[in-house]
């Protein structure tokens, strides 16, 4: 066992995770080092969103241990690893269409004001969105209108919202399930830009991710699931993109 460079800010040991009697996840260990940025790839059913929904609190492990900064974490939902400084962004996002950005990024930790009188206190819209604005701002995104409903917002500003609740919890480690599989070009491009600046800014990323191109431009790191068992975990030093769908390719059947 070496170890070498600062204490994994996320370890799992030992997962299994099983759904009645099917088994999605065999025996995993998996280190992420603070900062670093790790694709987690496979075929489709290797396991990959049953992995990252136990780091992101939606499900529970069957057994085996996680630990976040060394301490035991076993988190009850997704709110609780948010928390816990683990936040997800899912390809539907988990927004509430209807309200407006602002309301969205504080979901959970609005911010308020006294009001009238001493121990009253409301809602500070005001505050909210002009923070909203600056986490926006901080992604590179720039949306006029604050209190645009977030349904009426494109895919690529709607992940900048997404990400900008993240970073209002101060979230450390920041899970993405296939970020991009339904966007476009375009959208995509913004998405794979924001998780860049993640990664500029030290978070730690979890991206799962079928786009080998995206992968070997962002990733330190590649993990290779296969029937639950992690088979390649390894830096990504130069691999290609082509060389990540032979690593995959290489071990199915
Ligand atoms: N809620 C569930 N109930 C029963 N089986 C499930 C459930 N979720 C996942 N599975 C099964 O667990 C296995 C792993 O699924 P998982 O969703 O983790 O794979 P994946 O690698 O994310 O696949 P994909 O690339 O298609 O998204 C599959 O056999 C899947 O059918
Ligand atoms: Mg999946």
């Amino acid at each position: 066992m070496k170890q070498a460079g600062p204490a994994p800010i996320l370890s799992l040991r030992g997962v299994d995770k099983r759904y009645g009697a099917v088994v999605a996840l065999r025996q995993v260990d998996l280190d992420i080092a603070p900062g670093e940025l790790v694709a987690i790839c496979g075929s489709n059913g290797a396991g990959k969103s049953s992995l990252v929904k136990i780091i992101s609190g939606a499900e529970d492990l069957t057994s085996g241990t996680m630990t976040v900064r060394g301490e035991q974490a076993r988190f009850s939902s997704p709110h609780d690893a948010l928390e816990h400084g683990v936040a997800t962004i899912y390809q539907d996002l988990a927004l509430a269409p209807r309200l407006s950005i602002p309301a969205n990024v504080f979901m959970g930790s609005e911010l308020t004001r006294p009001f009238v009188l001493p121990f009253l206190r409301v809602l500070d819209k005001k505050r909210m969105a002009e923070e909203a604005r600056r986490y926006l701002a901080r992604l590179s995104v720039v949306v006029d209108d604050m209190s645009t409903q977030v349904e009426r917002l494109s895919g690529g500003q709607r992940q900048a919202v997404a990400i900008s609740r993240a970073l209002r919890w101060q979230a450390e480690i920041i899970v993405m399930d296939e970020p991009t599989a339904s966007l476009g070009v375009k959208e995509s491009a913004v998405v794979l830009d924001l998780i860049r600046r993640l990664k500029e800014d030290g978070r730690t990323v979890v991206l799962v991710s079928h786009n080998m191109r995206d992968v070997a431009a962002l990733a330190s790191r590649v993990v290779i699931l296969e029937g639950g068992r992690k088979r390649v975990d390894r830096p990504i030093d130069g691999l290609a993109a082509d060389d990540l769908a032979h690593l995959i390719a290489s071990g199915a059947g």
